[in-house]
């Protein structure tokens, strides 16, 4: 029988729910599979802010096919891992996240990950994210239906519970009642223990479904319901089966943290040993080995580079390349003076005086000026930037003699969107900026340290390392750096006023607390001019514009309700302390239809 729903039900909304993955959650509009289409088609690059500096590196040194380690998972360490087979939810990055916050790793892998793939894991369980289909969809997604042997515990949620029913024998059918957003469900288990060990009878929960399941199949119990809903939790643990019809994993469900953690450390028993300390030493030692073994098998001084940008992914991999191989690795920094106010410095400190690295602070300011002089149009203004980081970094790289490796920052998000190229990142950037590769005789292995980690882990990780909070948290800023928020061209003169106007606006930010809970906030000079009065005399200077968003990945944003007496600081003291500046305008649209850069 076919059930009839909306394709993309899981991702409605009930009217005036916010987005229920919350402020730390996953895109709430994305909606497509982490491995299905590029969550990012038809926009800009998803910027995890360094990813720009590597595909430059990538493109520049020929690396791609880069030589990847086969290996897909982190260094031995003491961790369990959860594996999450992704359906289609919105929500399932964000379910791999709530795992690891348990301190377990956990990985996201595609509905039809093969059993043997998975057995090689040796996952401690395994949970079934939801998903927009229909059981009963012609092309509905299914897992190896050897993941119902009982061997490994098995949690479904919504689809994935749904599934669960269907594939074993029960019924699942279109519900008169959907339930979109929240619900209150009843626990019905008569065990304090469980699923729901330790949880009040009656929760608040996130619901998101089209089909309801109608009948269990043979040796399944209920353990939850709701008013629409009769078989909201089910269960058969002695085949280590489970299942729930709500999210556990947005914050509308508040004790959904613990269902997940009585799944995950009570019913599958994972040791919680996904810890940032943890990491770093399985880590170090296994870039330690690497690096030797290559060394002694090749002869080589196994000397490893890493192109620092100021932002917290470069920093973060290079600090732990740093503690594995010390003074083999050198650090290469192009100022391409596009950077904010006391960046390039704090780089310098942090690195150069605090960690005692091998830096290699490359002044190509004047570079890039000249080649950027009389250039208006923002995509001539990338290639430009991009193609001058190329020439820099080669010829200071070709000064260092042979070098076996390259230390990238990728992200596991990178990882997992890129089900078929391991470029991706680099693909992205090199076709949206058609940077121009030099030829390079250059050959590296590369090092990526953080390709298992969330963004957030990467800053816990940073912190754990000692990098300063200014640079841990730094907010995401594009590779083009200032150049693409000077409207029109990008002068010394033009490039001073900006930066003095940005650094107010941080400053403002930051003392109103408002920084980390903002994507970016930053200034833009507009090339326009207009009339103003300061004293006794008349002005005709330049406007600046504000930019504060809201936004979980940069895909859409929404612009940031800012306390008026913020604004009002920012303002005046922008106008009072910037030369050259008599206006300030703030930009109320959202992305859509806006993007968050102004170029
Ligand atoms: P937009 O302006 O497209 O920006 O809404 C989305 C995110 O991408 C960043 N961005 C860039 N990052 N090189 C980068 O490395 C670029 O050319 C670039 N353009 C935009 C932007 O800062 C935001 O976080």
């Amino acid at each position: 029988m076919a059930a009839t729903r909306e394709p993309d039900s899981e991702h409605a909304r009930s009217a005036g729910a916010s987005d229920p993955a919350g402020a730390d959650g996953s895109a709430s509009r994305r909606g497509k599979t982490v491995h299905g289409d590029a969550a990012n088609a038809g926009h800009r690059v998803l910027a995890p802010d360094d990813a720009e500096v590597e595909a430059y590196l990538e493109t520049a040194l020929h690396a791609p096919p880069p030589d990847r380690e086969a290996e897909d998972r982190p260094a031995e360490t003491a961790t369990d891992t959860v594996v999450v087979l992704d359906f289609g939810s919105q929500f399932a990055q964000l379910i791999a996240r709530r795992i690891r916050e348990l301190h377990v790793y956990s990985e996201l892998l595609p509905h039809d990950t093969p059993w043997s793939e998975i057995e090689r894991r040796a996952p401690r369980a395994i949970v079934l994210s939801g998903g927009p289909s229909s059981v009963y969809d012609e092309n509905a997604p299914r897992p190896d239906p050897a993941i119902w042997s009982g061997k490994i515990p098995v949690l479904g949620i919504c689809y994935g519970a749904q599934l669960m029913a269907h594939e074993l024998g029960g019924d699942v059918l279109p519900s008169s009642h959907r339930e979109y957003g929240p619900a209150t469900v009843t626990i019905t288990d008569p065990r304090d223990g469980g699923l729901f060990g330790g949880i009040d009878r009656s929760q608040p929960v996130w619901m998101s479904h089209g089909d309801s399941i109608t009948r269990l199949p043979e040796g399944f119990r209920p353990t939850a319901q709701t008013d629409s809903t009769p078989f909201a939790g089910l269960e058969a643990p002695g085949r280590n089966l489970y299942g729930i019809q709500f999210h556990p994993e947005v914050v509308h469900t508040p004790r959904g943290r613990d269902v997940l953690r009585n799944f995950v450390l009570g019913i599958a028993g994972a040791r919680a040993a996904w810890t940032p300390v943890n990491f770093i030493d399985t880590t170090v030692a296994g870039i330690r080995d690497r690096v030797d073994e290559h060394a002694a098998r090749t002869g080589s001084e196994g000397k490893v580079i890493c192109a620092l940008s100021g932002g917290v992914d470069s920093a973060v991999a290079a600090t732990l390349v740093h503690r594995a191989v010390g003074d083999r690795l050198t650090c290469i920094y192009v100022d391409h003076g596009l950077m904010r106010k006391k960046e390039s410095e704090l780089l310098r400190v942090t690195f150069e005086r605090d960690l005692g690295m091998n830096l290699v602070m490359v002044d190509a300011r004047q570079r890039f000026l000249a080649r950027l002089a009389g250039v208006a149009d923002p995509e001539r203004k990338r290639k430009i930037i991009g193609d001058e980081f190329i020439r820099v970094f080669e010829e200071e790289a070709s000064r260092l003699g042979r070098i076996d490796f390259l230390t990238q920052g990728t992200l596991y998000p990178d990882v997992i969107e890129s089900a078929t190229s391991e470029t991706k990142t680099a693909a992205k950037i090199k076709t949206h900026h058609n940077v121009g590769g030099l030829p390079a005789d250059l050959r590296f292995q590369l090092i990526e340290p953080l390709r298992y980690l969330f963004k957030d882990e990467v800053r816990t990780v940073g912190l754990e390392l000692g990098l300063p909070e200014a640079m841990v948290q730094r907010q995401p800023f594009p590779g083009p750096g200032l150049a693409i928020r000077i409207i029109g061209e990008v002068t010394a003169e033009r490039l001073d006023t900006l930066r003095d106007a940005d650094w107010i606006v941080i400053d403002e930010i930051k003392a109103a607390g408002l920084y980390r809970s903002l994507w970016q906030s930053f200034a833009i000079l507009t090339p326009v001019r207009s009339v103003g009065v300061m004293g006794d005399g008349r002005t005709y200077a330049n406007v600046v514009a504000i930019r504060a968003v809201t936004s979980e990945d940069g895909m859409t944003a929404d612009w940031a309700k800012l306390p008026y007496d913020v604004l009002g600081k920012i303002s005046s003291r922008i106008v009072n302390e910037v030369p050259g500046v008599n206006r300030v305008v703030y930009d109320i649209s959202s992305k859509p239809p806006a993007t968050i850069e102004w170029e």
